[in-house]
């Protein structure tokens, strides 16, 4: 099974700049998650510095209770075999070509016969699609291609964590699809934990166990898919809607005047772009393809979830205990009507601001 990535408290600046501050949050084990948030908020930077390529000035990351902000090098080095990372850019190396990348960190980290690694790497690379492409260079693909075989890359060493930055970005609406199957067949297959950084909106509301937010250099929320796609927040309504009116501006959040201007041109009948279609509420979940196992990840999260269910908004409840089979709801003991209520399930005070679930 995958292993538990716990942050506690995190900070991390670039001189005067602060990125982002007290972030905390835990990625459960074999889960998959899903970080949202405007360009610039910082992401990459999380991702980065969950593998230690980054030194936060404050706060923890707790890996197989290892702290990974204060570690030895030595130590770093054995926590970042368990990890497979497909950065942003892809991250290949130029002058080899894609078996040559792919293989690399088997060359590099274990002690395989050619052999080994060929039937690896081909192996990554038909499950990425790749298949027939080895020879080529990075230069003479799609950007694409690039992607998977950047996570062809990610996938070689069989790692127990995953972090995909943007793996859909340049993709085809359909390659994106196939994307998203991939990586909840492989969580299926593998039961690694997964966090994939997106701004597709369709991945975060079906492949995701968790899902969160980041903006304004603080942590919006991170919890159960449930809470954030049902959630009032403006910046998190404005985000899944990809709206103009909101708190997210152009370059950076913008200022009471503008948000007040913008939503008076809007109530006098002027559009904000395409034709408002709420995306709000909790969607079915991908499922693994059949005949492959069901993801372990599942049951453990509905354990999880139903035990904090009560200290979750109403409208997640709702959303909750609606996904339920009769069988479960018998299990967790859930009165027949409950999905189905109106007020308050159990009325409770909800951590707005990065409460770890
Ligand atoms: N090595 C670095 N040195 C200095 N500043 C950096 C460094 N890396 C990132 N930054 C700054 O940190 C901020 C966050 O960058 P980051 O790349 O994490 O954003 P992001 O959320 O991934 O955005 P996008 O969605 O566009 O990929 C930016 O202002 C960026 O300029
Ligand atoms: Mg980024």
């Amino acid at each position: 099974m995958g292993v538990e990535v716990v942050v506690e408290g995190l900070t991390k600046s670039f001189g005067k700049q602060t990125i982002w501050r007290d972030v905390t949050l835990t990625l459960p084990p074999g889960e998959v998650s899903v970080m949202l948030g405007p360009s610039g908020t910082g992401k990459s930077v999380f991702l980065k510095s969950l593998v230690g390529l980054l030194k936060p000035e404050q706060g923890k990351i707790v890996i197989n209770g290892v702290d990974l902000v204060r570690c030895s090098e030595h130590k770093l080095y054995e926590i970042r075999k368990l990890f497979g990372v497909l950065f942003q850019d892809g991250a290949l190396f130029g002058s080899m070509n894609l078996f040559d990348n792919v293989a690399f960190p088997l060359r590099e980290h274990t002690r395989k016969t050619e052999a080994e690694v060929r039937r690896i790497v081909l192996e990554k690379m038909e499950m990425v699609g790749l298949v027939g492409a080895e020879k080529k260079l990075p230069g003479e693909i799609s950007g694409g291609m690039r992607k998977r075989a950047g996570l062809a890359r990610a996938l070689v060493l069989d790692p127990e964590i995953i972090l995909c930055d943007e793996p859909d970005s340049g993709l085809d609406p359909v390659r994106t699809a196939y994307l998203s199957q991939l990586l909840i067949d492989l969580n299926a297959q593998i039961d690694a934990t997964i966090l994939i950084v997106t701004h597709n909106i369709t991945v975060a509301r079906t492949v995701p166990d968790n899902l969160g937010m980041l903006f304004r250099r603080e942590l919006v929320m991170f919890g159960p898919r449930e809470v954030l796609l049902t959630s009032d927040e403006p910046v998190v309504e404005q985000f899944l809607n990809g709206r103009r009116i909101g708190p997210i501006g152009m370059s950076e959040e913008k200022d009471q005047a503008t948000m007040a201007a913008e939503l008076a041109h809007r109530e006098a009948g002027h559009a904000d772009g395409p034709p408002d279609e709420d995306v709000r509420g909790v969607v079915p979940q991908l499922e693994p393809t059949p005949g492959l196992p069901p993801r372990g990840a599942v049951r453990r999260r509905k354990d999880r979830v139903m035990s904090i269910l009560h200290t979750l908004p109403p409208e997640a409840q709702q959303g909750i205990i609606a996904s339920l089979t009769p069988e479960e709801r018998s299990h967790y003991r859930v009165m027949a009507d409950a999905g189905d209520r109106t007020g308050p399930i159990t009325p409770s005070p909800w951590p707005r601001q990065g409460g770890v679930l």
